[in-house]
């Protein structure tokens, strides 16, 4: 723990990213506090972190101390104003609704003291559209983490037009400072660098599954087994939420007017059905027997 003037974070959204996101703040040495309005997401995150820790020293991947130390330095709080009110750097992950994160953002504008630094970890929600709802917009970034977060080691920063170089300079550094592999995107550019390319990716596997040319097993099969992925497409979206995909697509296509972007038939039928994937128990595949 070593940037200056950084000791408090606060994360807003407890769900498939922000209890993980938590933990490496956490982890590094960080005060946290972890938020959210839904108790059950909240409960769920701290039970993640009573089990996920001891699991971590019983495999030998972390001393009882630092364990020990993680789960001193994490609390747990449905209380927004008590969660950000000392926080130096906020890090928001929640739902992927823009009215959602300018109205929390305009709060937090509210509740944290002038110094604090407040960063979106959205998929693709540049931060110039949020940023003005506050009076510090050269203190709003992107700081977009991976999912697992505890695992996967990139960070990509975004330094916004509104955002001081400063303020990127720092995310870029704490997410040093937590272990990560950060890259510094010196423009805003819609879905960043990785989302971009897995769209990409993902629009090409839900073109050929759509054409019935092959089942999305073995589409799975062949971006594992040819192209050495550690998971193929449908298994990622299944990981990171067909919800996200969903509101990516539309997102994108009422945005581009772009057909291309529009989501795909398999994609609406899934986010209807609730089959979001890891986190409701299924998508492509079948979580229930895990
Ligand atoms: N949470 C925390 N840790 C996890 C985890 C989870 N959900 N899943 C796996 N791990 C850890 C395990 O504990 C293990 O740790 P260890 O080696 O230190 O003991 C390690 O990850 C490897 O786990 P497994 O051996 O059980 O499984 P795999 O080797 O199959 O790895 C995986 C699992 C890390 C998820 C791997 O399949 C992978 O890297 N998949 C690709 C993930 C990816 O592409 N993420 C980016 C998605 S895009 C995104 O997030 C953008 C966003 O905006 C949508």
């Amino acid at each position: 723990m070593t940037i200056p003037g950084v000791n408090n974070i606060c994360v807003v959204g407890a769900g498939n990213m922000g209890h993980q996101i938590a933990l490496c703040f956490a982890i590094a040495g960080y005060k946290v506090k972890c938020t959210d309005i839904n108790e059950e997401i909240l409960k769920k995150a701290e039970n993640f972190a009573d089990t996920y820790l001891p699991q971590r020293v019983a495999k030998g991947k972390m001393t009882e101390e630092v364990a020990k130390q993680a789960r001193a330095n994490i609390s747990f709080t449905m209380d927004l104003k008590e969660a950000a009110k000392d926080a130096d750097v906020v890090v928001e992950a929640i739902l992927e609704k823009l009215d959602l994160k300018r109205e929390l953002f305009a709060q937090l504008d509210e509740i944290c003291p002038p110094h604090t630094i407040l960063a979106t970890n959205s998929s693709f929600i540049v931060s110039s559209k949020i940023a003005p709802v506050t009076k510090r917009p050269e203190k709003v970034c992107n700081m977009h983490f991976f999912n697992p977060a505890l695992v996967m080691k990139l960070v990509e920063v975004v330094n916004g037009p509104h955002t001081s170089d400063e303020v990127a300079q720092k995310i870029f550094d704490l997410a040093k400072d937590i272990g990560k592999i950060p890259v510094m995107l010196k423009k805003e550019i819609y879905g960043f660098l990785v989302n971009r390319i897995l769209a990409a990716i993902n629009q090409e596997a839900l073109y050929i599954y759509d054409m019935g040319v092959a089942s999305y097993e073995d589409i799975d099969k062949a971006v594992v087994y040819a192209l050495g992925h550690p998971m193929g497409p449908f298994r990622l979206m299944d990981l990171t939420g067909i919800d996200l995909s969903y509101y990516i697509g539309m997102e994108r296509y009422q945005e581009t007017g772009d057909p291309k972007h529009k989501p795909s038939p398999i994609i609406v039928e899934k986010f209807i059905k609730k089959e979001w994937g890891e986190k409701t128990g299924k998508g492509f595949y079948d979580y229930t027997k895990k």
